[in-house]
């Protein structure tokens, strides 16, 4: 401790608890010298990111990451400040005061725009919306999906694509013993939908599918997957020089999927492929989708892109789910890039003593490990710059001052006690039913259990 009353640690504030916040943590505190102290901040007095509010429900397995996550949350060198907002409670300025470095950690939780006509009418949606609604997430737990259609049309060819399909034809009971939110469980019970159109601009190929994603769709309790062959045969005989054993493998299955007779399940998953949306029609709220015909051709960088054909096609709809990928959200006071729709960086480095990881940092693309790399790259900067003596020269504080700062800005932070309880409390509201925990979704249900009035 020095006379000041300060010690001489080094401090810094990684600002956002997803898988890209959790590895830098892990990684600093594996990789620094004792005096090397983090301040883990989350916005939800949830953490972990997409693992809780993302990945589906019926993915239980993936979830269980969060172990690793909550043995870097027990070091005794971390303290989680979760239910404070960098932008809200606290300000850039004010952690440029207290820490020597800030990492942002905070993800892209927006969704790209189509830029078509007919995007906002009622019963359009964007996927993030609807992931986060059945996820439990504070933001979304008020949102309401009209399910009562028939047929839905869910645009995009990646993975979230195929969880938004799969969760709009599972049974109720694949989902009764899920982690899903009650209020989600509750819709997806009466829903009147019984075809769900997955559709690409681009060719089987080119899909961002990955293989085990791709067989699920083949094993589910009451719906049929259904693939024409005549629209993978557009794609035929069209070398992608992009294509990889992923892709592959897709394909293959894909055509797998298409010799199959439909075994006349209630519900039915349709593949669709080289059509682009260009309107979405409705009264006052989706009716229609009208698409373009594409054919392939290949771009001057060799990659294959979609090309719109005269050749229209407009297929009736009750809702839209768009499923395109994600977008980030600028923060006050910190650099964005517009056109990429992240936090502006070289290698993780934004500028002096600020550095960023994760999709924030290199955009919305990539499984939960490809965050460990990621973020271990950016934390190996830092340290060099620690070394060379280029990091901030925080005001003096001690522990129990930084504290009482940030509590005085947020007095209902919750820390890592405090999300222990909320964690065990859901996961014993689950035990009776055999689901692995009912998720509190509004913030006075989350607080109440973190405050012990629950
Ligand atoms: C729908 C969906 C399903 C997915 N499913 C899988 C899967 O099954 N398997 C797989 O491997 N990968 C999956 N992924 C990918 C995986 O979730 C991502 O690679 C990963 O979550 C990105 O990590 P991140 O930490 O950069 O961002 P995030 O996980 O988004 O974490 C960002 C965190 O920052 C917090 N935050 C944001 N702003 C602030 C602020 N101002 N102050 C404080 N905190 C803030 C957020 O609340 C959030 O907790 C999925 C992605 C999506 C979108
Ligand atoms: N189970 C899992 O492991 C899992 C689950 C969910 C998400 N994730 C991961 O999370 C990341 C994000 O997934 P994502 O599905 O959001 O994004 P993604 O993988 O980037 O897929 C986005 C899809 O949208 C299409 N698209 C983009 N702009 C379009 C437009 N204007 N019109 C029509 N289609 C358009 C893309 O087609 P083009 O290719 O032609 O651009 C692509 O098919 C991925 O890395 C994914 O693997 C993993």
């Amino acid at each position: 401790m020095t006379a000041s009353g300060a010690d001489a640690k080094i401090r810094i504030a990684i600002v956002g608890s997803g898988p890209a916040g959790s590895y830098a943590a892990g990684h600093l505190l594996r990789h620094s010298d004792p005096d090397l102290h983090v301040d883990l901040f989350e916005r939800l007095p949830t953490p972990w990111g997409l693992v809780r509010a993302g990945v589906a429900p019926d993915h239980p397995k993936i979830k269980s990451v969060t172990r690793l996550y909550e043995r870097t949350a027990e070091h005794p060198r971390l303290r989680l400040f979760a239910n404070v907002e960098l932008g809200r409670d606290l300000t850039v300025a004010d952690l440029r005061r207290h820490y020597h470095a800030i990492i942002y950690a905070v993800g892209t939780p927006t969704d790209r725009p189509l830029g078509i006509p007919g995007e906002e009418l009622a019963g359009s949606y964007p996927a993030t919306e609807f992931v986060g609604w059945y996820n439990g997430h504070p933001d979304f737990c008020d949102h309401d999906f009209d399910l009562s259609g028939e047929r839905v049309i869910v645009i995009g060819a990646g993975n979230v694509a195929l969880d938004v399909a799969r969760m709009l034809v599972l049974t109720h009971g694949e989902l009764a013993v899920t982690d899903i939110a009650d209020h989600a469980l509750e819709v997806l019970e009466h829903s009147g939908v019984r075809e769900v159109l997955v559709v690409g601009r681009r060719g089987p190929e080119q899909a961002a599918f990955t293989n085990p994603e791709v067989l699920e769709l083949g094993e589910l309790a009451d719906a049929d997957v259904v693939v024409d062959p005549g629209e993978l045969a557009l794609a035929d005989g069209i070398a992608d020089p992009a294509a990889d054993t992923t892709a592959r493998r897709n394909v293959e299955i894909l055509r797998g999927y298409a010799e199959r007779e439909p075994a006349g399940r209630r519900r039915r998953v349709a593949l669709r492929f080289l059509l682009s949306p260009v309107e979405i029609r409705g009264e006052g709220r989706v009716e229609s989708v009208v698409f373009v015909r594409n054919v392939l051709e290949a771009a001057q960088d060799g990659t294959l892109r979609a090309r719109a054909t005269e050749e229209r096609i407009e297929i009736p709809c009750s809702a839209v789910f768009r499923a395109i990928g994600y977008r980030g959200t600028p923060l006050a006071e910190v650099p964005f890039d517009e056109r990429r729709g992240l936090i502006a960086n070289e290698d993780g480095r934004v500028r002096r003593g600020e550095y960023v990881v994760g999709w924030a940092k290199r955009g919305p693309s990539g499984v939960i490990g490809t965050n460990k790399k990621d973020a271990n790259e950016t934390v190996e900067r830092l340290l060099e710059d620690l070394a060379a003596g280029m990091l901030l020269e925080p005001e003096p504080i001690d522990d129990a001052g930084l504290e009482a700062f940030v509590r005085e800005r947020r007095p209902g932070l919750v820390d890592y006690e405090g999300w222990v309880r909320i964690d065990r409390h859901e996961q014993g509201l689950g035990e009776p039913a055999g689901r692995p925990r009912v998720k509190l979704a509004r913030l006075e249900e989350l607080l109440a259990v973190h405050a012990g009035e629950r």
